[in-house]
């Protein structure tokens, strides 16, 4: 294979509140038909975002932008999807797709603001159908959430293939962490997101609704059954041992060195995994997360005074005390 120069691009962005930084060292490796790929990592729910982008024809794809939400203030901004554009300016790219993996359960999608702001097509996993379904009963919603993903501008199939300028790229249905997650599998670059972390740290929960333990493991056998130098960028990093942020790795690194799939059986991971959900409290914004991200990134429809609301049901998810 065609390697080429490696360098990385290293840019701050501090909010003008002043308390935040978002931090972009993604690796760009320029060769013929690799796209480069430039991660901004969100210390506050320790996200990234990616934008990849084909060097020939200077067209990209933005996958799973993040709507800060502080929620102390119930404040929204746009800082984070705000560091995706001024990057897109600099470089004189083109955006062809806001693309999500699945609805998250940490923190707000942009999608919804960047669709206003550039008007590319917004797109995630089919799927999502079913998980509106799910959570419009959740948060008792009736009419006000259409369960369709119309959301969205287009709902990729399993296995559909599409473009990012000449690069080939293709969807590979992921569920376990969610019944809706997606792979982008873009040139030699996997977005897998709740799957797979960093080797040193493991693998995505499994116990949110409509999650499960033995469709993870399967989910990532799959994207493990891509060519071992498939370039592999996660969706969160947690920073084990106080380390900087990572997101890059290979399947051939995953398959190593990675605690949760070197060398253990399919039984082995499912007792695992729930064992380890088992202790694990629901994430802090989960029930704020996805009356916005099953609207796909938008912020519930004001009400007559012009405020906007969420809505936190009580006792309704599998609450455990965890004392
Ligand atoms: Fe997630």
């Amino acid at each position: 294979m065609h390697t080429a120069p490696v360098f990385r691009a290293a840019r701050e962005h501090r909010s003008p509140t002043g308390g935040e930084a978002t931090t972009v060292t993604g690796t760009m490796r320029i060769s013929e038909g690799r796209p480069v790929v430039a991660g901004f990592f969100e210390p506050r729910t320790f996200s990234i975002q990616y934008v990849v982008s084909d060097p020939a024809t200077r067209r990209c794809a933005i996958i799973d932008p993040v709507l800060d939400f502080e929620e102390n203030a119930g404040a929204t901004a746009t800082h984070s999807a705000d560091a995706l554009l001024d990057y897109i300016r600099g470089e004189g790219l083109d955006v062809e797709w806001i693309l999500d993996t699945h609805p998250h359960a940490d923190h707000f999608s942009a999608a919804g603001y960047l669709h206003d702001v550039l008007g590319a097509p917004t797109a995630i996993g089919a799927e999502v159908t079913r998980v509106q379904t799910l959570w419009q009963e959740i948060y008792n919603l009736g009419d006000t959430l259409a369960t369709d993903g119309s959301q969205w501008s287009h709902l990729f199939a399993a296995g559909e293939a599409f473009r990012v300028g000449s690069l080939d790229a293709r969807v590979l249905y992921s569920p376990g962490h969610t019944l809706a997650s997606v792979t982008y599998v873009i040139g030699d670059a996997a977005f897998v997101h709740d799957t797979l972390f960093q080797p040193d740290f493991g693998t995505a929960r499994a116990d949110f609704p409509g999650g499960d333990a033995g469709q993870l493991w399967d989910s990532i056998q799959a994207i493990l059954a891509l060519p071992e130098e498939t370039r592999l960028f996660t969706g969160h990093d947690y920073m084990p041992d106080g380390r900087e942020p990572r997101w890059e790795s290979t399947v051939g690194e995953q398959k190593a060195h990675n605690p949760h799939v070197a060398g253990i059986t399919r039984d082995d991971y499912v007792a695992l995994r729930n064992r380890r959900d088992a202790g694990l409290p629901m994430p802090r914004l989960i029930l704020h997360s996805l009356q916005v991200n099953t609207r796909g990134g938008r912020l519930p429809e004001p009400e007559d005074n012009g405020r906007r609301y969420l809505k936190i049901p009580l006792d309704c998810l599998d609450a455990r005390w965890r004392g």
